[in-house]
């Protein structure tokens, strides 16, 4: 799949089937995520692959469905880096990217991880210097989620606003 198909095919993924993602693949996607593009190449992340069902099943901060994931990549960033922001959002959306590619789905759970930050990083031993900036369920999709996207007429400009 080229990177426009998996731009296009990737969506948020809730549902997954029982199937395991191999080690590889999770090795893959990752790798995808410490390539992204970064700030003056500061690369201030770390990633954390969670393949316990147990852990698993602590991690479930945006729902019950995030225990059925066969993985779960926590990504922790410094935040002494001016544009850790930015740099873990980049190797986020490749590491989605990079889910799609491979015949998984995935999910960029943020907005319910962030208030639960301080029981992750007891619960994965992080560093309290660090963040984390978000958690990825991975797994292989048991749905095939509609795009509810805007038109590109409505939010393409050329030339000026
Ligand atoms: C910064 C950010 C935070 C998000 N946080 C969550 C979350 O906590 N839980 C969740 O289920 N989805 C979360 N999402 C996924 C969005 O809900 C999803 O990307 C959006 O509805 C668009 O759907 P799509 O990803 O299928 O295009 C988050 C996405 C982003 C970019």
């Amino acid at each position: 799949m080229d990177a426009i198909e998996a731009i296009r095919k990737r969506r948020s993924i809730r549902r997954f089937t029982d199937d395991v993602v191999p080690k590889a693949d999770l090795e893959t996607i990752v790798d995808a995520g410490r390539l992204a593009a970064t700030g003056s190449n500061r690369q201030p992340w770390d990633f954390v692959v969670v393949t316990d069902r147990t852990m698993i099943a602590q991690l479930t901060v945006s729902g019950a469905w995030m225990a059925k994931a066969s993985a779960v990549i926590a990504v922790i960033m410094d935040p002494r880096s001016r544009w850790w922001i930015e740099d873990g959002a980049a190797a986020i959306e490749n590491m989605l990217l990079a889910s799609t590619s491979l015949g998984y789905g995935a999910c960029w759970v943020e907005g319910d991880a962030l208030p639960h930050e301080e029981e992750l990083k007891t619960l994965l031993g992080i560093p309290t210097k660090k963040r984390v900036l978000a958690l990825i369920p991975v797994g292989v999709p048991a749905e095939t989620p509609a795009p509810e996207k805007k038109p590109l007429e409505q939010v393409l400009h050329w030339e000026r606003y």
